[in-house]
């Protein structure tokens, strides 16, 4: 079995997870491999049965190429997650569906690209403190708060970015600092593990470290999971504190979340026996 495990030509940061996952399919006895996916002669080239998406984490910087990428990939093999499921998760836009589907997500104003906004006004809606980020992003590129003292460079940043690109805006949570962002991994049908994350802005660095995930969030987690009809291979659902305490969305990771394997190592076993068990399939059913 052959499977490539999708990444990028130069990673903007190491991918902890991809040392050992390709030892454990290694393991296995699966033929695993890396697949930049801006390298286009190693795609052209691609013979696989399965390519897993993982750290292709400069997506953003052109995800028309990248789509397409996936599309050509996914006509020549199994892709996971779905190429539907990447078409739709890449862009942030994905929350107001999740909204829409009953799920409670961080409250957010999307701005199309050159639509005249002010934070001032967004105050009003949303809070005093905000926080302005690319609906197309990761890395927390682009993605910067502003206090109430800082708002005319608040301006200043919106119109620069919205003059590129579509704009979110969002309350700058402020339970990040305190309880922390907890990303909740699921793995082939099973949530197994979380870890706390290190509140980053852009420039900042990715720091986590591993929590124990209480009944509440496994039931939010799989109830925000249960709204999407794709399968999938893997997720991530990015949850924080409102307010009021309650859970709510910051982001559901189904395009390249790192997964955290190095802190839960069961976690990186059944991923790569899942990885495996797919490629058999689609192994069979393709020829
Ligand atoms: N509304 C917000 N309130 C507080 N912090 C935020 C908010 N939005 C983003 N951040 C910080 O920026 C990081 C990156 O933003 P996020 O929405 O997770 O996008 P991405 O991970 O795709 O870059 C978050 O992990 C968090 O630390
Ligand atoms: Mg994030």
């Amino acid at each position: 079995m052959r499977v490539a495990l999708a990444t990028c030509r130069v990673l903007p940061e190491p991918d902890p997870d991809q040392r050992p996952l390709l030892d454990a399919l290694a393991a296995l006895g699966v033929d695993a491999f890396l697949l930049p996916w801006d390298e286009p002669e190693a795609c052209a080239g691609l013979e696989a049965d399965l390519c897993v998406v993982r750290s292709t984490w400069n997506y953003y910087r052109d995800r028309a190429a990248y789509l397409a990428w996936a599309e050509a990939t996914s006509a020549r093999c199994r892709l996971e997650n779905p190429l539907a499921v990447l078409r739709w998760n890449t862009h942030k836009s994905y929350l107001r569906v999740l909204a829409e589907r009953g799920v409670r997500v961080v409250p957010t104003r999307f701005l199309a690209r050159d639509a005249r906004a002010s934070l001032r006004e967004l105050q009003a809606e949303l809070g005093p403190e905000l926080v302005v980020k690319p609906t197309v992003s990761a890395s927390s590129y682009r993605t910067r708060r502003f206090s109430r003292a800082e708002l005319a460079e608040g301006e200043a940043f919106l119109a620069e970015l919205l003059a590129e690109r579509e704009v979110m805006v969002q309350p700058y949570v402020r339970s990040l600092e305190t309880h922390g962002e907890r990303a909740l991994v699921w793995i082939a049908g099973e949530l197994g593990h979380g870890v706390r994350k290190r509140p980053r802005f852009h420039g900042g660095d990715e720091a986590v470290v591993p929590v124990p995930v209480s009944d509440e969030e496994r039931r939010f987690a799989e109830a925000v999971l249960a709204t999407v009809e794709e399968e999938l291979l893997y997720a991530r659902v990015d949850v924080a504190r409102a307010e009021d305490g309650e859970l709510m969305v910051m982001e559901l990771e189904l395009a390249e979340p790192s997964l955290f394997l190095l802190q839960h190592p069961p976690a990186l076993a059944r991923f790569a026996a899942a990885i495996r068990d797919r490629a058999l399939a689609a192994r069979r059913a393709g020829g």
